[in-house]
């Protein structure tokens, strides 16, 4: 495939759209769908997936009666022409779907919610991940797909890599940090906890009611995936290398993450809070779906159906504690997916995404 014809697709501005979701029976295919029905943009959305048949009836029945005639339903030997594909499949699938459009001289705008584009070091996909990339000469050209930090590379990019969840709510937790404390900054331990849908809908016996319900799990220690894809963020759009000590832990909730992140820095910062909190207070306001709450600690519930990521942070002499929260399947996957669209097309950021409603009890 070549270089050239993938880049000559990335013209941006348009008034609408339309689109393709390719694996739609997945949590993140099917979150997309629910946000793409109501853009004010859409003009025609085509659902792909290896079961065409009774697919609503059988694989999503709550969206009976949701899908009218703007929507059709395809396998994926007919992804085709349209403004944006998002791809919502498993690691390694991703990358032959974009060589096979590319080959057919198909090249809409894309955004792929798997890793199969995250990294531009070619060698991590094998380490990583376990797969030979079909397109290695593309790599340098995908942008990373956090919008509040990467916008003018998804503007210029065809190919947009959606960030994993647990890197998005900490890349965009410690980002004002950084700005203003890099310097003193010595390691990073982030304690992450996740719903049960972060490991996608696949039936496994420890993401079973009986197993998870009122039960906690630690199941990644130091070596998690999204920590080298963190690592090569921070130095990718920051120029630092730090120490990343990583733990995952699944919760007995449906979605969300909650991150308490400790930051260890070389001297005492509690001098710097105005600083620090001004950097925040600025990102809040630049960037609508990050919303800053001071010294108040951010709970799953207040994201949980939205696009918002909510961020704490306090001080204690030479350490900084920060609790970044996310919904997983939306500001961690397909609202995230949904704002590089609108950044790369033009339209407000916030289109499709801001009326989300939260849940709370
Ligand atoms: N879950 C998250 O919180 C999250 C967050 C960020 C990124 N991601 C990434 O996004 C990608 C998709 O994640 P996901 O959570 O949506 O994965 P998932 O729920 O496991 O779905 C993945 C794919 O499995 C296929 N599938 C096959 N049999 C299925 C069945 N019986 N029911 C449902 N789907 C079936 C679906 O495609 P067909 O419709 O074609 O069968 C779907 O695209 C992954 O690469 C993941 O790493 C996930």
């Amino acid at each position: 495939m070549e270089e050239g014809k993938q880049g000559k697709h990335s013209s941006g501005k348009r008034d609408s759209f339309t689109a393709a979701v390719v694996g739609v029976r997945g949590y993140t295919g099917a979150e997309i769908v629910k946000i793409l029905k109501n853009h004010p943009r859409l003009k025609r959305l085509k659902l792909f997936s290896t079961e065409v048949e009774d697919l609503i009836q059988e694989s999503i029945p709550s969206f009976r009666k949701i899908l009218d005639d703007k929507i059709e339903i395809l396998s994926y030997d007919k992804v085709s022409d349209c403004d944006v594909v998002f791809l919502c499949l498993e690691q390694a699938q991703a990358h032959k779907i974009v060589a096979s459009l590319i080959e057919k001289g198909v090249t809409p705008f894309i955004v792929d919610l798997s890793p199969d584009f995250r990294f531009k070091d070619i060698k991590k996909y094998k380490e990583i991940y376990k797969f030979d990339h079909a397109i290695p000469s593309l790599l340098s050209s995908v942008s990373y797909g956090i919008s509040e930090l990467w916008k003018e590379e998804i503007k210029n990019s065809a190919i947009v890599a959606n960030p994993g969840c647990y890197s998005n709510a900490f890349l965009l937790a410690v980002s004002p940090l950084i700005s203003v404390a890099r310097d003193k900054i010595q390691d990073f331990i982030i304690d992450a906890k996740s719903g049960v849908t972060g490991a996608g809908r696949k039936a496994l016996p420890h993401l079973t009611y009986g197993y998870l319900s009122e039960n906690m799990k630690v199941y990644a220690w130091v070596e998690h995936r999204h920590v080298p894809e963190i690592e090569e963020k921070l130095k990718e759009k920051f120029g630092i290398e730090k120490n990343i000590l990583f733990t995952a832990q699944l919760i007995p909730s449906k979605r969300g993450i909650l991150e308490t992140i400790w930051v260890r820095f070389s001297s005492d910062v509690s001098g710097m809070k105005n600083e620090i909190f001004d950097a925040y207070e600025k990102f809040s306001q630049q960037n609508f779906f990050f919303d800053f709450w001071g010294e108040e600690f951010p709970d799953l519930y207040s994201v949980v159906g939205t696009n918002f990521i909510r961020v704490g942070v306090r001080l204690h002499k030479n350490y900084a504690m920060i609790v970044s929260v996310i919904d997983n399947l939306i500001k961690g996957a397909s609202g995230q997916a949904v704002q590089n669209m609108n950044v790369k097309f033009g339209f407000s950021e916030t289109e499709g995404l801001e009326n989300l409603p939260p849940h709370f009890l």
